[in-house]
């Protein structure tokens, strides 16, 4: 890809104009605040910025006026040609939510899905995935074709189930690491490049880089990233990923700490996931005392630190992740497909406060849809609200805005955009999924509603809030892909099933 490309079949550099999003729009711009907003209007410009937000708007409050008469008399600054007009308003079953948010999954392991049930992590990741790894590394063009089979499918599949923006593991390699930048563009996606930094690798010393090399490595990543980001947006960006403690020297924790300073770079790593693996990183840092306390020691914790899985942490280590802001991704499927333990959510929330996000862990985990992750996050939490515990132990039991909140803010705030995407919030970003729950046929939507269940505009404000809770519980405990029928990124439409469903969408200006 050349620098800083003007090709528009890149999907994230696709001209947009300016678009009116009119229906039911649902997030969650709090821990504990489910917000539905009927009738809105909702203006995105053409750098997919959301600079206008009505509402409540009915027509017959305002001289029968559309919406795209209102907004362009209001606004002065459009004609209605201008406008392109999607409107959802007349069916309840449709609404748009912001667009999901994986903060921990690895695009090289997508293959291995489904593979590996119950394998423990350490024997797990020798049996299964450094081979698998192994294959995007060496020269020449096999590791190349076989990255692109691989990242355009993981990249293909976790939009269509509306994952707008991730935090990615890819291998060790450069090559296909900066390879895998260019496929996020060119299909749209928001995206964290990890490459995986590791220079003791022990048990599979086929799967290992000199630190040399990973030095490298990492300035050949940040500097093809700098070069191919559309000049007007960073979409693309590099993370500093250590992959965990026990497949690093010292020498390496060192100078990824000191490079995430000097570049201002985020950072993410797996902790505490497994008993195994606590017990042989205790051996290896008999010094740091505990497993946080490693990253710690090589100032890998900060604000812009994600944690996967933080399972079996001591008070201390809880207590240390708070003090540093770091974020946890939460990967529940993962933590059971390997069983690796069912990590005290809730606790983290309320008696830390440290952001909570959460990840697919692909291939640990085994489904790519954050909205699944979400119903495992709560039966997990279930799970855990059985078991005995102290008399003082705060209530295990997730809900299901705390587990929509995880998917979206929780997630921007883990990456550190929630300034820009997460909600539908005056001058953030439009990221959005618009999911249909509405069932036309038993085979075209996963849910099943009826008539009665859907709320009717001539109900009171209480009432549809009541029944569209219900629909959210249908759309979270049943639905599938099926449901997301259109996804944007950055304003730009990057998926569309909707042709088959009905939806009322004036061309947008994306192929
Ligand atoms: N710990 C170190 N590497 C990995 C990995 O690839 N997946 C998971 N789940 N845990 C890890
Ligand atoms: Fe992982």
């Amino acid at each position: 890809m050349p620098s800083k490309t003007t090709d528009i079949s890149i999907k994230a550099i696709a001209p947009i104009s300016y678009t009116l999003y009119y229906g039911t729009f649902i997030h969650t711009p709090t821990l504990t605040n489910l917000e539905i907003s009927f009738n809105t209007i909702v203006g995105v410009n053409s750098q997919g910025v959301i600079d206008y937000i009505y509402k409540e708007y009915h027509p017959i409050d305002h001289n029968s006026q559309s919406p795209i008469e209102f907004f362009c008399k209001q606004q002065g600054t459009y004609t209605d040609e201008d406008v392109n007009f999607i409107d959802i308003s007349r069916d309840y079953t449709k609404f748009f939510f912001p667009g999901f948010i994986d903060t921990h999954i690895h695009a090289s392991q997508f293959p291995n899905v489904g593979i590996g049930l119950d394998t423990p992590l350490l024997d797990w990741l020798n049996k299964y995935t450094f081979p698998l790894e192994s294959q995007f590394c060496g020269d020449g063009d096999k590791k190349m074709e076989f990255a692109k089979l691989v990242y355009t499918r993981v990249i293909q599949r976790t939009l269509l189930n509306g994952t707008t923006c991730a935090s990615y593991f890819t291998t060790i390699d450069p090559e296909t690491s900066n390879y895998f930048a260019e496929l996020l563009l060119k299909l749209g996606q928001r995206g964290f490049v990890g490459k995986v930094c590791m220079d003791c690798n022990e048990p599979y010393p086929k799967y290992e880089e000199s630190l040399e090399d990973c030095i490298k490595s990492m300035n050949k990543i940040i500097d093809h990233l700098d070069d191919i980001n559309p000049e007007f947006d960073t979409l693309v960006k590099p993370i500093i990923t250590p992959r965990f403690a026990p497949v690093c020297t010292r020498e390496m924790l060192t100078y990824l700490g000191n490079l995430s300073k000097r570049k201002s770079l985020p950072i993410q790593t797996h902790i505490s996931e497994n008993k195994s693996e606590i017990e042989l990183v205790a051996k290896m840092f008999p010094d740091c005392g505990s497993y946080a306390e490693v990253y710690n020691r090589y100032n890998l914790l900060n604000e812009a630190t994600i944690l996967a899985h933080c399972i079996h942490f001591s008070p201390e280590e809880c207590q240390l992740i708070a003090d540093k802001n770091c974020s946890v991704s939460h990967c529940p499927t993962s933590n059971t497909f390997i069983s690796s333990g069912e990590a005290p959510i809730r606790k983290y929330l309320y008696d830390y406060h440290i952001n909570v996000s959460l990840g697919t862990d692909i291939s640990g985990g085994f489904d790519s849809s954050i909205l699944h992750i979400i119903k495992h996050a709560i039966l997990v939490s279930h799970h855990l609200s059985m078991k005995p515990v102290e008399e003082t132990a705060i209530d295990c039991k997730l809900s299901m805005t705390e587990g929509l909140y995880m998917s979206t803010m929780g997630g921007a705030r883990a990456v550190g955009l929630e300034d820009q995407i997460g909600s539908f919030t005056k001058g953030k970003k439009f990221d959005c999924q618009l999911i249909d729950l509405s069932t036309t046929t038993t085979t075209t939507t996963a849910t099943d509603v009826f008539a009665w269940q859907v709320p009717q505009a001539s109900e009171s404000a209480d009432v549809k809030y009541a029944k569209m809770v219900d629909l959210l519980g249908k759309w979270v405990f049943s639905g599938d892909d099926r449901n997301c029928v259109a996804v944007w990124c950055n304003g730009r439409q990057v998926v569309d099933k909707t042709t088959t469903t009905g939806v009322d969408a004036k061309s947008n200006g994306v192929e």
